[in-house]
């Protein structure tokens, strides 16, 4: 039985918004192109399993015409203009961004299976945010200590996650555009309508053609895109095991490359933390957007004399969490993005029981079709469990306990990976004290997940290189003096 204080009525979002066409093809130089494969694949709705629509899937030649357009426009077109006159085309995208917010907030929802409160309320604003604040630095790069007469790389390769499509679309291609780069994106598999909405969008702002090119596929596609001898930097986010396979190909060659990849974020609650603020950080940290999300609170590390009664509070507030419907405005937790991701939750979570630890579930009910897992969390976890190690990347919450602060300091450090955390306390020097032991890009003290287009984001060790916002995450799409000199020699640069 539901234990929720409130039943909510049905308040369903209008699917009327949007119009999704039977079929879709790749953005090549400013137009809508036919894969030369001639060949397709479905996205579907991963809450209801309807296919929304066939895309073309890219291979090599698509890449290659895509890359060629994106050099044309570089050396004729966007490399000659005005600073200024760059900021006005990004201040354009984001004004058409804005005036279709709800039109990408829903088409977001049906292709990817998050919740619509979600990308109306984070995803989409979060995107035109991107753009507006990117826009700003366009004409002020001189100024951004990135050295003297900041110079672009050229052709920027840009491979995207499907866990924020849009979001993530715009972390890339903003600072791209703003800092001179043309751009060839590769959005994920699963979720590639944004994407085109977005090439809409770039027509509509009149940008000139093939400044941005979008060429949807699978990881074959992406692998073209890495190895194309006509690119000048790589940036990706998504699994390490594929940003290790990009790097290894990329080693040796003078591509630049930045990585956002994975993580195992500790979220640390000191026994003096306020407790119900915490519970609420716990469950936005970890069941926000169904945890596809590499910075998630995935490992709670909470003091031992609080446990017992956190874990209570946790459990009473995760009975309130509404699951179902994302076209639902009171829906919290959606449909796991694909089945094969749902696999992966399913093999991870077992081999949670099998190694010991105590899986938890709230009494709710779940869609019969589409991919759904309950929120859960895991008590009696051991640090040499796997899921205490190995990212889920689903609504799975493995809780440890510390009893002192350099012993959580110890525990929230040990993995490979390096992305966020975590603090909940009362005192600040505690935070301070914590965050300066971290081995973690982004630091959060009593609250989680929180985003904003001039905070540089990005990780440490296996979590990747290199950040994205703010100031720090111009420095990727510059080139530096030294490939500058190489350039000049007649190396490098332009292919
Ligand atoms: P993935 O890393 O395979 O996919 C991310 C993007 O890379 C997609 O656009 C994909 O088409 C592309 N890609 C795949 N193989 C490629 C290759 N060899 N060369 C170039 N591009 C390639 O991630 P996947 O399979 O969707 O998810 C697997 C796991 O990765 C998840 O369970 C999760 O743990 C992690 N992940 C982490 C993300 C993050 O934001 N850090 C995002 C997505 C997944
Ligand atoms: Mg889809």
């Amino acid at each position: 039985m539901r234990m929720s204080i409130f039943e909510y009525a049905p308040a369903p979002e209008s699917r009327d918004v949007v119009s999704i066409a039977p079929t879709y093809d790749h953005f090549i130089g400013g137009k809508f192109m036919a894969s030369k494969s001639g060949k397709r694949f479905a996205t579907i709705n991963p809450a209801t399993e309807e296919v929304l629509s066939k895309v073309a899937l890219g291979n090599a030649a698509d890449i290659d015409a895509a890359v060629k357009a994106a050099r044309s426009a570089y050396t004729k077109v966007w490399s000659k203009m005005p600073a200024k006159e760059r900021g006005k085309y990004l201040y354009r995208i984001a004004r058409l961004m804005q005036e279709r917010a709800r039109e990408f907030a829903v088409l977001e929802t049906l292709d990817n299976g998050k919740p619509i409160r979600e990308t109306r309320d984070t995803d989409v604003p979060l995107a035109i945010q991107h753009f507006f604040y990117h826009a700003g630095w366009a004409d002020k790069l001189e100024y951004a200590g990135l050295g003297e007469n900041p110079q672009p790389h050229g052709v920027a390769g840009q491979i995207i996650p499907w866990n924020f499509p849009l979001l993530m679309l715009a972390w890339k291609v903003a600072p791209a555009l703003a800092t001179g780069n043309t751009v060839v994106l590769k959005p994920a598999e699963t979720t590639p309508l944004t994407a085109l909405l977005f090439a809409q969008v770039c027509i509509d702002a009149g940008l000139p053609a093939g400044v941005v090119n979008i060429v949807t596929g699978d990881g074959k596609t992406g692998a073209a895109l890495v190895s194309h001898p006509g690119i000048d930097k790589i940036a990706f986010t998504g699994s390490t095991e594929v940003g290790k396979s990009i790097a290894r190909a990329l080693s040796g060659t003078d591509k630049a490359l930045s990585l956002e990849l994975g993580g195992k974020g500790a979220n640390i609650v000191y026994e003096d933390a306020p407790l119900d603020q915490a519970v609420d950080g716990i469950v936005n940290g970890i069941f926000f957007n169904q945890g596809h999300v590499c910075c998630a609170g995935s490992r709670l590390l909470v003091q031992e004399s609080i446990h017992d009664l956190l874990i209570e509070k946790l459990q009473r507030r995760m009975e309130q969490i509404r699951i179902g419907d994302p076209m639902d405005k009171n829906t919290d937790l959606g449909a796991i993005n694909s089945k094969a991701q749902l696999e992966k939750i399913e093999e991870l979570t077992q081999a949670g029981r099998d190694e010991g630890a105590k899986p938890w579930q709230p009494s709710c009910s779940l869609p019969g079709n589409g991919f759904w897992f309950r929120p859960t969390i895991f008590t009696n976890v051991s640090g040499a469990h796997r899921i205490a190690r190995e990212e889920i990347f689903g609504p799975v919450l493995a809780v440890l306990t510390f009893r002192t602060p350099a012993e959580a300091i110890a525990k929230a450090n040990n993995t490979p990976y390096g992305l966020s955390a975590g603090v909940w306390t009362e005192k600040g020097s505690r935070i301070l004290w914590t965050a300066k032991r971290l081995k973690a890009g982004v630091i959060w003290a009593n609250t989680f997940n929180k985003f904003d287009a001039a905070s540089p984001f990005g990780g440490y060790k296996e979590s990747g290189w290199g950040r994205e916002g703010g100031r720090h995450g111009l420095l990727p799409y510059i080139r530096h003096a030294i490939s500058r000199e190489t350039t000049k020699s007649g190396k490098g640069g332009k292919r």
